[in-house]
Order: C-alpha cells, then structure tokens, then sequence
C-alpha cells in the first residue's frame, strides 16, 4: 500500500516540525533529517525501520540512491542467489512473471508486512543513506552492496520518474528548479554526493561488507560485474556453471530488453502502485548529454570533482 499523509505517526508529525523543511519534488515539501532530504509519509518509514528493523547476519543488503539502477541489481541478485532454486531460467523463472520491486522488498518501507514471511538468506534493499542505517545492520555481517550512477544521468533520469509518478492534477517541479534542488542536496534521500560518499568510505573501510559497484562500469562489463558480487555473496560460479551458460543466463534475463518488455513489466503496478513500466525508460549511459545545458554539465561535475576526487572517487 501506498503510504498517504495521514498514515505519519504522531511522533513524525512532531518530529517534522521540528526540521529543516524545502519545497517538494513531488509531495508540497521535503524535510532534512540527520543530514539527508525525505518526503513525510518515507520519513515516518524510515524512522519505524531505524526503530525496530532486525538485520540477521546472513541477509543481504542492497542499497542505491533512487534510479541508480535499483530494478536492475535486485533483479541480477535475486537470480543469482535462487539460480539453484530455479535451474531453468527461461521458463517458469518468478522474475519472468513479478517485477523486481516486488521480489526484493525495501526494508525502509515494507518491512512491517512483508519481512516475516521473506526466506533466508533474506535479500531486501534501502535507499538509506548508510549513516542512517538501522544499528543492526551495521553491527551484523550482513553483506551491503551499493550501487551508484554518475550523478548526471541519476539527476535527469529522477526528473523523468518524478513527473510519471506524480497526480496528473498536480504541477510539475520546474527542470531548472529539480536541478537546483539537486545541486543543493535537496533530492530523495539526498544529498547525493553525501550519499554516494557513505558507501564508498565504508567499501574503502571494510570490504567484506560493503560492495562498491558502478552503474556505467557494470554496462560496460556486466559478466565481469556479475562474478564479482556472486564471489562477494560467497557463491561464485563454478567452472561448470559458467561452461553451461549461467552467467550470460542471467544476464539476458534481467537486461534492460527483456525485462522491461515482459508483459508483467508493461501492464501491472508494484504492490505499492507505481506502474512497473515507470522503472524502465532508456537504460543507458549518457542520457544527460540531451538534457543538460552546458552551464549545467559544468555545475555538476564541479561539484562532484570537489565532494569526490579527495576520495579517490571519480565519475
Ligand atoms: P534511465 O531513466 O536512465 O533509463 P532505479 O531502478 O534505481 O529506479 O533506476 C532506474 C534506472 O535504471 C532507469 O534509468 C532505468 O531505465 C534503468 N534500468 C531499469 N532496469 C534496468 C536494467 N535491467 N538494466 C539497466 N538499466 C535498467
């Protein structure tokens, strides 16, 4: 179910008033708790999550800045941790029939109903930054894998998402003033750069348990990209696996081609009634060229230049 205004707890409501508040994408306004930029009804989410979510040591954990490629590494995960559960990829396989979103719930939303009857190991995802992970899962052995986008094309690709979600009543957030928001940190879980930088800090930190993963990079080598997260997940393909085809198996299955062309990616909505096909527009790399003016290309790379290369990190 969709969360509405007046699904927010008391204690939400109370704490909403007391913090930084800025003009909406998509709902009227945005609030910065603990650093980072939310709309109301994920707040109150969020803040359930923090409270009572219990991490296992075995689960596996995927974390993304909204549409740095979620759909994708949920569905590329889930096929590689089942691909024994379901040997035969190309014909009664759950993601030929259920949207990704809906294998692999997020456990800053859905946990309250969906996590009692997930299997273990349980695969779940976030878009929490990790400073505001639920303590649990820092102390836990949990596995953490994050995937991030060159901001450029996560800015344009959110603008396109947000103005298909939103009411056809409602008006849309001017491009200029989306992208200033963005600069400024004020974007979903934002800022991004902030949120990029927790990930990659902790990768650097603890390599066991957090996976660092690029989207550009994994378009460019995605078989390479695949073998890497199952040897981090501790299920590497075997030799025969990959003589049998495995690996392009389940690459095929969750390309951008052919999910987003299945029918249940065409006609049917999440469980929390977003249209599936909102999560499939281009699926490539450098979209933004179309988009940006050049003072806004400039803008950005600035400021990731400053907020990244410190780190060692680059886009
Ligand atoms: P574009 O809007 O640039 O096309 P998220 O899954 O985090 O919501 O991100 C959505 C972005 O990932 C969209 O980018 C979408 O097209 C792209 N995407 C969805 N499924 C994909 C897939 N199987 N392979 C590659 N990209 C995919």
């Amino acid at each position: 179910k969709y969360l509405q205004q007046h699904d927010i707890s008391q204690d939400c409501k109370e704490l909403l008033s007391t913090l930084p508040i800025e003009k909406g994408w998509l709902k009227p306004t945005m609030h910065q708790y603990q650093g980072f930029w939310f709309c109301p009804t994920r707040l109150h989410c969020v803040l359930s999550c923090q409270k009572s979510f219990q991490a296992f040591d075995t689960d596996i954990l995927l974390v993304t800045a909204p549409k740095s490629g979620t759909t994708w590494l949920k569905a590329l995960t889930f096929a590689l941790i089942n691909r024994n559960k379901y040997p035969n990829i190309h014909i009664n396989h759950p993601l030929l029939t259920t949207n990704p979103h809906d294998l692999v719930p997020f456990c800053d939303r859905d946990f309250v109903s969906d996590f009692k009857t997930i299997s273990h190991p349980r695969l779940y995802s976030s878009h929490l930054p990790y400073e505001l992970l639920p303590k649990s899962v820092k102390d836990s052995t949990c596995k953490v894998i994050y995937l991030c986008r060159d901001p450029k094309d996560n800015f344009v690709s959110l603008w396109h998402f947000i103005n298909k979600i939103r009411p056809k009543s409602s008006i849309a957030f001017p491009f200029e003033e989306a992208f200033e928001s963005f600069c400024r940190g004020v974007s979903f879980f934002g800022p991004f750069w902030e949120h990029v930088l927790g990930y990659w800090k902790k990768s650097l930190e603890s390599s066991e348990k957090v996976m660092f993963l690029k989207y550009e990079e994994m378009k460019m080598k995605p078989d390479f990209y695949l073998k890497e997260i199952a040897k981090f997940l501790e299920c590497p393909f075997s030799k025969e696996e990959e003589s049998r085809g495995m690996v392009d198996d389940i690459l095929n299955l969750c390309s951008f081609e052919k999910l987003s062309n299945l029918e249940v990616n065409k006609i049917e909505k999440t469980s929390y009634e977003i249209e599936n096909k909102f999560f499939f527009r281009l699926g490539q790399v450098g979209d933004w060229k179309n988009l940006l003016t050049t003072d806004m290309i400039e803008r950005i790379n600035t400021i990731t230049e400053k907020k990244f290369v410190k780190h060692g990190l680059s886009f």
